[in-house]
């Protein structure tokens, strides 16, 4: 079939919308019909060609929620009509790490996904018969995609699917950061470094898992605000004196748990020395840039810190992703704030300027 797409054509140059051509689902594989699609920086940072393990043409795009139109041979978890969200962090349930409650990181697809292919090696999408890569496994910056069965979520129908479309990413790695990685306690005091899609969820994640001081960090004030609305008691401008400031307001001891959610090995380094001795445990889940490297005294783990990283918040995510958005519609979870742009499909680099401009949370391109 044809559908629009938007094909990152040269790194550092505008994204290309146009006409490809989608094969229908092999056997395991899903067609699924976007509905909605968060922009997010690992989209940006791969356009601009940072990545080096980066590769074009691709169509980009990982944050989607569609729904099924057909399903492939042997699929039987999903049914045409079924509403989804998509993984670019599989779920196989058979894996060593599927069957593992301590990882989320499957390993059916790693290798494949990793190079822009479906797991037989080969791709759906393609140009006047030459093959397009599909990024991250997902490739929702299109009308269509073609995905593994193991890469979707289903979901509560009821569910509005361009907030459904927040949880393939940053805010299931939030909230997944403080309640699967970290397992905060009630009662707990935390901090959480950044205030962006991730920060706000790991917010939001202390929150349900019933801290009872939650301290934001961020540079913005607008940021900080919607920190507050999501369960921060206490919010502070960022800046070289924070970790001082919150040994102050901890006895002199620092937080039970922190979580860093800015991409910067500085602020890394302070969510570590703001942790308390003993038993403090810090949370990382922003990625660094290329050949950038922690710097942690190792007299902070000596004394009792201890340091973990989380991708995808630790959450399994056809398991997981459901359950986040039942709380979501049990009213456990605010996402409207997060929601700050609608976009079309064309607008979709209009949705890279707004980020680099940091104009609220989330830009959702609707379909
Ligand atoms: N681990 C994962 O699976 C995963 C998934 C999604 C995103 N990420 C990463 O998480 C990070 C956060 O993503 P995001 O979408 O929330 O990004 P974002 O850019 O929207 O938010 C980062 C925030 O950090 C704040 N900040 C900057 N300097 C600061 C400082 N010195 N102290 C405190 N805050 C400061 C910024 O003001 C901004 O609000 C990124 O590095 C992203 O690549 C990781
Ligand atoms: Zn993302
Ligand atoms: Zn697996």
């Amino acid at each position: 079939m044809k559908i629009r797409a938007a094909v990152l054509e040269e790194f550092g140059k505008p994204l290309v919308v146009q006409e490809v051509d989608l094969a229908g689902p092999q056997a395991g594989e899903v067609l699924v019909r976007l509905v909605a699609c968060g922009v997010c920086h690992t989209d940006m940072y791969t356009a601009s060609g940072a990545d080096p393990s980066g590769y074009a043409p691709t169509v980009l795009g990982h944050e989607g929620a569609g729904v099924v139109e057909a399903i492939g041979e042997g699929v039987t978890s999903l049914a045409v009509g079924d509403h989804v969200v998509t993984l670019f962090s599989p779920q196989c349930r058979e894996c060593v790490h599927c069957v593992d409650a301590r990882t989320n990181l499957c390993l059916a697809i790693r290798e494949q996904q990793n190079q822009g292919f479906l797991p037989d090696g080969t791709t759906r999408l393609s140009r006047d018969g030459e093959p397009i890569r599909h990024f991250m496994g997902t490739s929702t910056f299109a009308e269509a995609t073609v995905m593994p069965e193991i890469a979707l979520a289903k979901v509560n129908p009821e569910a509005p699917l361009e907030g459904a479309a927040l949880f393939a990413c940053g805010l299931s790695t939030g909230l997944g950061a403080a309640m699967n990685t970290a397992k905060v306690t009630p009662g707990s005091t935390c901090v959480v470094f950044g205030a962006g899609m991730v920060g706000l969820g790991a917010v939001a994640g202390c929150r349900l898992q019933g801290a009872e001081r939650i301290v934001c960090v961020d540079m913005s004030d607008e940021r900080l605000e919607l920190a507050r609305g999501q369960g921060a008691t206490d919010t502070m401008k960022g800046g070289d004196d924070v970790v001082e400031k919150i040994l102050e307001m901890t006895g002199g001891f620092g937080a039970d748990f922190t979580f860093e959610a800015t991409g910067l090995v500085a602020v890394m380094r302070q969510a570590v020395e703001a942790a308390r001795m003993g038993w403090g445990q810090c949370t990382v889940t922003g990625v660094a840039g290329k050949g950038e490297t922690l710097d942690i005294v190792p007299r902070y783990l000596i004394t009792g810190r201890r340091v973990a990283g989380s991708s995808f918040g630790g959450v399994k995510g056809r398991d997981g992703v459901p359950a986040l958005v039942e709380r979501w519609m049990a009213g456990e979870i605010d996402v409207a704030p997060f929601l700050s742009h609608e976009l079309t499909l064309d607008e979709v680099n209009r949705g890279f300027d707004l980020m680099h401009a940091q104009d609220g949370i989330r830009s959702v391109i609707r379909f």
